[in-house]
């Protein structure tokens, strides 16, 4: 037994869960769609900019990302003193987390969601409150605020919802940020924001003008493709972005990242063509799916959501029998990024074994 002295309200923090990687190395024949990543391999002209910095990373990076500021204060017209970095969303999140709430506090979010949140409300010695999520799959918000309590220090609000891909209304949430008390900070978590093609859909930005207490979070891990460079902001008030700060990890966005963050908003036409076209193929997937007999929660994100239930193990398996690798959550679901055609067919494949096998959870009409 070691004597390191740690602290004991960690025992109860899972390890993050990694969505399982493809085999390396020649003949690789699994198709990962475990961790919603983009699948298209970085644009060129973002590649030059990241190969344009590679003769100074013995020094350290601009801890205030100034190009990139100036390139997301004028795209959003928002001062620059409301804009925070971090390495990658998850830091952000972590940073409001950090900012706002400590031993004590409650971090009230939607169960099941982003599956970090917990964790890093615990790493920051908080209490997560998880109100779970309706019988459709979408954000319970009524319950929501009904968990609000005096120690009540955060909201996250994460639309589209990972892992369920559901959505919230404008109006909904207008009228749920509106009901919530005004020291409380709301977040939302925009990380599908690009794949969102829900008419009413709120505009995370528009809510931060009108609401004092309201942060958004955002990320160049999804639609823009650089998950592996770690890159994402919030806008929030000028206050808590200043509170923000004091709690990142210094020079936590690289300068590499930087610059390939501001050459990916200069390249947005291109890269809302390979966000077209995954909506495109997931409008195709959904389509054959609900042909199929399948009923699975309306998606706005770059995946799908099996509540597969009990029938969660083996369906993991069966998806990996057809050189998919998909993310489980045992005995609730699955969930599978939308990607390129083949793996997408791949998926159409390994559902309609799954019909076969008996194995949807009961959530298809389809007879096998
Ligand atoms: C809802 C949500 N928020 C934030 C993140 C964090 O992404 P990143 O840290 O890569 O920006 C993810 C990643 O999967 C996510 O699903």
């Amino acid at each position: 037994m070691s004597e390191l002295r740690l602290r004991t309200d960690l025992d109860a923090v899972p390890e993050y869960r990694q969505g399982k990687g493809a085999p390396a190395g020649e003949g690789a024949v699994m198709i990962k769609l475990s961790s919603n990543e983009n699948p298209y391999p970085p644009l060129a002209s973002v590649s030059q900019a990241v190969a344009g910095r590679l003769d100074r990373f013995n020094r350290y990076p601009e801890t205030a990302a100034p190009e990139l500021t100036t390139a997301l204060s004028e795209r959003f017209s928002v001062d620059a003193a409301n804009f925070v970095f971090g390495a990658g969303s998850v830091e952000i999140i972590s940073q409001l987390i950090r900012a706002t709430s400590g031993e004590g506090d409650e971090v009230l979010f939607a169960w099941r969601s982003f599956e970090a949140y917990p964790m890093l409300v615990r790493a920051a010695g908080a209490t997560p409150v998880e109100v779970p999520l309706t019988t459709e799959h979408a954000h319970d918000l009524d319950a929501m605020l009904a968990a609000i309590t005096p120690r009540t220090r955060l909201i996250l609000v994460c639309n589209p919802n990972n892992p369920t891909g559901t959505t919230i209304g404008a109006d909904e949430l207008k009228s749920f940020i509106s009901r919530v008390p005004s020291h409380i900070v709301v977040v939302v978590d925009e990380a599908y924001l690009h794949f969102n093609r829900r008419q009413d859909s709120p505009v995370g930005v528009e809510l931060f003008r009108r609401f004092p207490n309201v942060a958004v979070a955002h990320t160049f891990s999804k639609a823009y493709g650089l998950a592996g460079l770690r890159v994402g902001y919030a806008i929030a008030p000028a206050h808590l972005a200043a509170a923000m700060r004091k709690v990142a990890v210094p020079f936590g966005v690289t300068g590499l990242a930087q610059a390939a963050a501001v050459a990916s908003l200069a390249a947005e036409a291109e890269l809302q063509e390979r966000v077209d076209a995954l909506i495109a193929e997931r409008e195709r997937v959904v389509g054959a799916l609900t042909l199929a007999g399948w009923r699975l929660p309306e998606t706005q994100a770059n995946f799908l959501w099996f509540p597969l239930g009990g029938d969660t193990a083996a369906a993991v398996e069966v998806f990996e029998e057809f050189g998919v690798l998909v993310r489980g959550f045992g005995g609730e679901g699955l969930r599978a990024t939308i990607a390129e055609t083949e793996g997408n067919d791949r998926v159409l494949l390994a559902a309609a074994a799954l019909v076969e096998r008996g194995l949807t959870g009961g959530l298809t009409d389809a007879q096998a």
